[in-house]
This record gives structure tokens, C-alpha cells and sequence, in this order.
């Protein structure tokens, strides 16, 4: 396996190629503008540019991880040579489908396709191709060159072979993966989400501030953000978007979102991203 494509340059998207590259593969991020890359190698300089700071590589090892990464928008033409595509796309099960049927389409046969879904079923993306097989999760996560987990998604149809290769690559990468099959919300966010929510509730209940709640998970159970930090780090259309899968999958009313939630991302207050969450970042 030498050439990869990374299909989104978002937060994801950029952290994946930023591991992939600094691994010794030859990446190539692809995004729908030019914008979007070049914001995208502005923020892997910046986090790269960290690691030599902290010494934990060279500036020459920078370089090199920097001319391993050819970002373009020519979707194409980055699918035509790909060993592995990891799709880092916008969370939206249309918008992953119709990626996953083009990527059938463009890649050679042997070619893995993976996908860093949050939430959305692999069996259901991997249905759509005619390699079912070859379709499988890979989900990393924020800051992804800090955090150590890979979880990897079994679909119905992922094949043993696939998952031991996609293992082993992940170890490569200096990740430690876990094997997770294919339910709502896999391991991370069915257990993940459901607290951030329930933080939500204990806000808008007046159980505690917003400070007060985060500083209870943080110094009592030794959680390096608390859970409306996290959210706000996140996203809160994400964690709500997350709760949603949950209740239709899962179908248990224990999953329904807290109306704060809704209320939250209805006004557009979405966290960091937004300028605005559960604290305010408009000075930042
Ligand atoms: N790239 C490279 N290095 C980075 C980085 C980045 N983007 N961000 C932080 N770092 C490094 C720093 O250089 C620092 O390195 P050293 O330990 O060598 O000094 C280290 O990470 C810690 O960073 P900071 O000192 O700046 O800040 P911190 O100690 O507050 O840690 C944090 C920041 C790592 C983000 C920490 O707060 C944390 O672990 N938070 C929880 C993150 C989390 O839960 N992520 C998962 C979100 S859920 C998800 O992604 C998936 C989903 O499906 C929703």
C-alpha cells in the first residue's frame, strides 16, 4: 500500500493526510475548491510547524512530510492510482453515498475504500458499490496526530482480510485500533454522546453552570476537556446530527437529543466553528 487519498480537507480530512504523510506515504488530499486545500496545508504547516517546536521532529522531516501531500480538486485523477481512499467528507449519508459509488467507479479493483464516518452505518455506504467487501470504517479522531484510537468498523460485508490490512496499517501510522462492528453510533459516540448530552439536560435543568459542569468531569473524573468544551471542540450540529442516528437506530427514548441542543444549533451557536457555543470564542 503506498498511495493514499484523502477525500475532504477539513479538520479530519487535513489531520489524516497530515499522519498518512508524516508515515512516509504519498497522499493526495482532494477538495471540491482550492480554498478549502489551501486552508487545509496552511493548518498542516501549523501543526507541524508545533511538532518541530516541541522537538518532536526535525524541519527537514517537516519538508518532507509537506512534498509527500499533492493537494487538488481533481477527484479523478486522485482515485485512478489509489491503493486506499479515506473519505473525510461532510457528515451527510446522500453526500458519502454518491462519493463511495464514484469511487467504485474510478479506482482500480483492489482498492480499499474507508470511510471516517462519525455515525453513519458502513454496511449501508459499502451497499452502495459493488465491493462491499473492500468498504470499511476508519475513524480517527480530533487533533488526529495527537489521538492514539483508531476505530475500525466491521460492515456486514467487510471482509477479515481487508479489516487485518487496515489493522496493520493503523499500527503503522503509530495508532493503536480497536475492532467495532457496525451498530449507531459504533463504540465511540454511543458512549460518548450520550454524556455530552446529559450535560446538556443538567444545563438547562440549572443543575450547574456551564463552568461548573466542565470543571466536575475535568478535575473528578480526569477528562481533559470537559463534556461542553468537548461539544463546543466537536461541533454541536455534530453531537446533535450523532443523538439523531442514535434514537433512529437504537429506537430507545434514553437517545432523544436535549431541546437546548436543538435550540442551540437552530440559532446557529454550533461551538467553535461558529464563533459561539456553550462559551464564546469571538475573541480567538
Ligand atoms: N496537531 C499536532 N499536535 C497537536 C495538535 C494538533 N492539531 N493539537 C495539540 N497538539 C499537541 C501539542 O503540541 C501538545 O504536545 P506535547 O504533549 O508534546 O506538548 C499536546 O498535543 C497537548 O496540546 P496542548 O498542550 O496545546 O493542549 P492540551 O494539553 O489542552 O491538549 C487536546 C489538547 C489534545 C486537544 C486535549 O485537550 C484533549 O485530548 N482533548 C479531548 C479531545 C477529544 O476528546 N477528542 C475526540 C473528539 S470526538 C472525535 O473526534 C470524533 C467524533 O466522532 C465526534
Amino acid at each position: 500500500m503506498q498511495h493514499i487519498t484523502v477525500v475532504g480537507a477539513g479538520t479530519m480530512g487535513n489531520g489524516i493526510a497530515h499522519v498518512f504523510a508524516m508515515t512516509g506515504y504519498q497522499v493526495q488530499l482532494v477538495d471540491v475548491k482550492q480554498e478549502y486545500l489551501d486552508r487545509a496545508l496552511a493548518t498542516i504547516t501549523k501543526n507541524l510547524d508545533r511538532q518541530v517546536k516541541k522537538e518532536a521532529i526535525t524541519e527537514e522531516q517537516k519538508q518532507e512530510t509537506l512534498g509527500r501531500i499533492n493537494a487538488h480538486t481533481d477527484l479523478g485523477a486522485a482515485l485512478a492510482d489509489a491503493d486506499l481512499v479515506i473519505e473525510a467528507a461532510s457528515e451527510n449519508e446522500e453526500i458519502k453515498k454518491n462519493l463511495f459509488r464514484t469511487f467504485d467507479e474510478k479506482t482500480k479493483p483492489e482498492c480499499i475504500l474507508a470511510s471516517n464516518t462519525s455515525s453513519i452505518s458502513i454496511t449501508k455506504i459499502g451497499a452502495v458499490t459493488k465491493r462491499p467487501a473492500q468498504v470499511i470504517g476508519m475513524h480517527f479522531f480530533n487533533p488526529v496526530p495527537v489521538m492514539k484510537l483508531v476505530e475500525i468498523i466491521r460492515g456486514h460485508e467487510t471482509s477479515s482480510d481487508v479489516y487485518r490490512t487496515i489493522h496493520e496499517l493503523s499500527e503503522k501510522l503509530g495508532k493503536v485500533p480497536v475492532e467495532v462492528q457496525d451498530y449507531p453510533g459504533f463504540v465511540s459516540n454511543r458512549v460518548l454522546m450520550p454524556m455530552i448530552n446529559e450535560a446538556v439536560y443538567a444545563l438547562m435543568e440549572g443543575v450547574a453552570t456551564v463552568e461548573s459542569i466542565d470543571t466536575v468531569m475535568k478535575l473528578g473524573m480526569a477528562h481533559p476537556m470537559g463534556p461542553l468544551t468537548l461539544a463546543d471542540f466537536i461541533g454541536l450540529d455534530v453531537c446533535l446530527d450523532i443523538m439523531n442516528v442514535l434514537l433512529d437506530g437504537l429506537g430507545d427514548p434514553k437517545y432523544r437529543p436535549c431541546p437546548l441542543l436543538k435550540k442551540m444549533v437552530a440559532a446557529g451557536h454550533l461551538g467553535r466553528k461558529s464563533g459561539k457555543g456553550f462559551y464564546d470564542y469571538s475573541a480567538s
